[in-house]
């Protein structure tokens, strides 16, 4: 029997989740229809899809922006929500746990994962990530439960990242217990294993105000796409780059198994 998948978002059209989970049906041997599923930009509507999506026996849906944060207020008043949902304040995974809609999000744990495949060591770690959004919000504890020692947030608005800090700690103890700095993007200096770009300037052709002194092994970009400024500067300076496009096959990878219990692979598409 035919299992039904969608992922919601506006605009949608260019979402490449539906490739990438027919990818995975085909290793593992199962019938899906994956499909992209538009929705305007208001928590009604987005209720509504998502009801009707169950009801007609959907299995699951992966949820992209806008609707990170609705699904997570969805899921907060029915089955609920998992430890990285709940820490992120996001959900872009759902399912049905005991008959009610759950959310899970794999989006932290996918940017974990495509790391580990690159052979950067996250163990004991000194990590910068650049930014004090969404994105930042939802990779902050996989990176601990990960292992790494030491974490910089460096935001263009300082009182964000200081607002950002001060409710995960409140939202986990392993958050609490960690060390994590702040500071702005100028004031980022010093020698990092890893620096991650997290904020969404992405393709706008911009770059962020570095500075001279700031260097890192290994630079990693949430966004992905050509001749991204944040990978450039650090591929003149001999860092190994990557960007995001194996953080989306990473996420989409979990999301698939949690729906389906089928293990695998993490390949390139
Ligand atoms: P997301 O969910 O993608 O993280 P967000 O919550 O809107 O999106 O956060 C965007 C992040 O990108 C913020 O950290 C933002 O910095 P501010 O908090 O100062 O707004 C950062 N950002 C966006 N455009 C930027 C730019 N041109 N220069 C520096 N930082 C930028």
């Amino acid at each position: 029997m035919t299992q039904h998948f969608i992922v919601i978002g506006n605009p949608i059209a260019h979402s490449k989740s539906p490739d990438i989970h027919q990818n995975f049906a085909q290793q593992v041997g199962l019938d899906i229809r994956y499909a992209r599923q538009y929705c305007p930009d208001d928590k009604d509507s987005f209720t509504a899809v998502v009801e009707a999506f169950f009801a007609g026996g959907g299995v699951g849906a992966n949820v992209t922006v806008p609707f990170k944060q609705m699904a997570f207020e969805l899921c907060a008043g029915r089955g609920g929500l998992s430890n990285h949902a709940q820490v992120a304040g996001a959900v872009n995974t759902l399912l049905l746990k005991d008959g009610q809609i759950f959310g899970d999000n794999t989006d932290g744990q996918g940017l974990v994962n495509h790391i580990m495949q690159l052979g950067w060591q996250l163990e004991g770690a000194n990590i910068a990530i650049i930014g004090a959004g969404g994105a930042t919000r939802g990779v902050i504890l996989p990176l601990i439960e990960a292992g790494v020692r030491q974490i910089s947030i460096a935001n263009r608005t300082l009182n964000k990242a200081e607002t950002l800090v001060q409710e995960l700690q409140h939202a986990s103890p392993q958050i609490a217990q960690a060390k994590i700095s702040v500071s702005t993007i100028e004031q980022l200096t010093g020698q990092f294993d890893m620096i991650i770009n997290a904020t969404s300037i992405g393709l706008s052709g911009d770059m962020l105000p570095l500075s001279d002194t700031l260097t890192c092994n290994h630079a990693y970009d949430m966004m992905y796409g050509r001749e991204l400024p944040f990978l450039q500067h650090f591929t003149k300076q001999g860092a190994t780059i990557s960007d995001g496009y194996g953080m989306l096959i990473g996420q989409a990878k979990l999301s698939f198994e949690r729906w389906t219990g089928k293990i695998v692979k993490n390949t390139l598409i």
